[in-house]
């Protein structure tokens, strides 16, 4: 199979083809001519490695109504994604070598983008009994996290942590205290009195991630703390990073950066997730921490529900977003194209810091490298909508929004896994 993508324009670079062959980018120059078995004029779109997705909920095993094993892939690819984490807060959750193995060989049957399983820090969740982290690894599992819920039992996160150590997994961390989040729906402030929902106070997240930081660092853990929505949160890590190195990572994600508490006010549901919306100074100061690299990646937390679910009045609903599929267009269309954030810190935050973290190969656009790569239009627009959304569920905040930044194409192992 032969792809020749004329005209791109990869990262830092002028317009080219750009050949693929064999699952590796064969040749860069401008006027290729060789028979190829499919040709794609691009008119200077932008070629770049394709995205991994530390955090996603692929609903699998058990919540097909939320998600497919199909449906996913479908919508990650159309994001230009070509491996995630998955979260293992399904039913039955992610907690034996068995679903590790069952996950891994699903999503290879449908072929679009590689699975990554996280594997339960408890079994079942229940916040008693270890998982057995060496045969979750050696079933293929890439990290242990009880995301969708923290570990409130201090010395079980310590025992967790050093068994973690042990095997060479790192820790994904939902960090929350939940005896502060108390049953809330939003974040607690001003708005969350004048909407009169219940909060969850920042002090949630911050004292969640402290005692998990300062456990991990007791033992020597390897951590990456998920969903950062806070400046506070940001301080604290680096705080830890300057004292630790090597100690933790941190991601935030596309919608703490483009919204606020205050969009919780028409009470849609598309803006409740966990941790909650902050106010619009935590929102600035992610943007600058991220543009700063103290918040080192960007995952989507994508998480899928029913229509009949979210449409429960908003303190029943559950929380979660989905955003795979905009994910890119959302970073290009707010931050490229407004000249806030570059093409390369989106290759950083969003492909190579990433594959860092799980320690995968990086991928460069050059001559040799796998060709796992995107084609994204910064210019193009489309219109997120439930018919234009590959994901079995469509609750986005970006509905009824258009957005540039549209993926072409995204190609794994060399292989055309979505185009437009
Ligand atoms: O927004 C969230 N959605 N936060 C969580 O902690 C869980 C996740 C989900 O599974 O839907
Ligand atoms: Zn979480
Ligand atoms: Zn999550």
């Amino acid at each position: 199979m032969r792809i020749l993508l004329r005209g791109v324009r990869p990262i830092g670079g002028n317009k080219t083809d750009v050949l693929i062959e064999k699952g590796v980018i064969k040749g860069i120059s401008p006027g290729i001519r060789v028979d190829s078995d499919r040709v794609f004029d691009l008119d200077g779109a932008v070629l770049l490695p394709s995205l991994v997705d530390l955090h996603s909920h692929t609903r699998q095993p058990g919540g097909d109504e939320q998600e497919t094993v199909e449906s996913f892939s479908r919508a990650a690819v159309h994001g230009g994604v070509t491996s995630a984490v998955s979260m293992p807060n399904t039913s039955p959750v992610v907690d034996n070598p068995a679903i590790v193995s069952w996950l891994i060989n699903e999503f290879r049957r449908v072929g679009l983008v590689d699975v990554l399983p996280a594997a339960a820090i408890t079994v079942g969740q229940q916040g008693k009994e270890l998982t057995e982290m060496a045969e979750l690894k050696k079933a293929g599992a890439v990290a242990v996290t009880e995301d969708g819920r923290s570990v409130r039992d201090s010395r079980l996160m310590r025992y967790a942590l050093e068994y973690a150590r042990t095997v060479g997994l790192p820790v994904f961390l939902h960090s929350e205290d939940e005896r502060l989040s108390d049953g809330g729906a939003m974040n607690e402030g001003r708005t969350s009195l004048e909407l009169g929902l219940k909060g969850i106070p920042g002090i949630s997240e911050t004292v969640g991630i402290l005692r998990d930081l300062e456990i991990a660092a007791y033992v020597g853990a390897r951590i990456h703390v998920c969903h950062i929505s806070l400046a506070r949160s940001v301080s604290i890590v680096s705080q830890y990073k300057k004292q630790f190195p090597g100690l933790v990572s941190c991601e935030t994600a596309p919608h703490y950066m483009l919204f606020s508490d205050r969009d919780v006010a028409g009470y849609s549901t598309n803006f409740k997730m966990n941790p909650p919306l902050r106010d619009d100074s935590d929102r600035k100061a992610l943007v600058k921490a991220v543009k700063r690299r103290d918040v080192d990646c960007i995952a989507t937390d994508h998480a899928p529900h029913t229509e009949w679910d979210k449409e429960l009045e908003f303190s029943m609903a559950p929380f979660g977003i989905v955003g795979i599929e905009t994910w890119l267009s959302s970073l290009v269309h707010y931050f490229v194209n407004a000249g806030i954030l570059g093409w390369d810190d989106i290759v950083e935050l969003c492909c190579d810091n990433p594959r860092r973290i799980l320690g995968l190969p990086l991928v460069r656009i050059e001559e040799g490298a796998p060709a796992d790569v995107v084609v994204v239009d910064p210019e193009s627009e489309w219109e997120v909508s439930p018919g234009s959304l590959f994901s079995k569920s469509k609750n986005s905040p970006f509905l009824g929004k258009r957005l540039a930044g549209k993926v072409l194409l995204t190609i794994k192992s060399g292989r055309v896994v979505y185009s437009d």
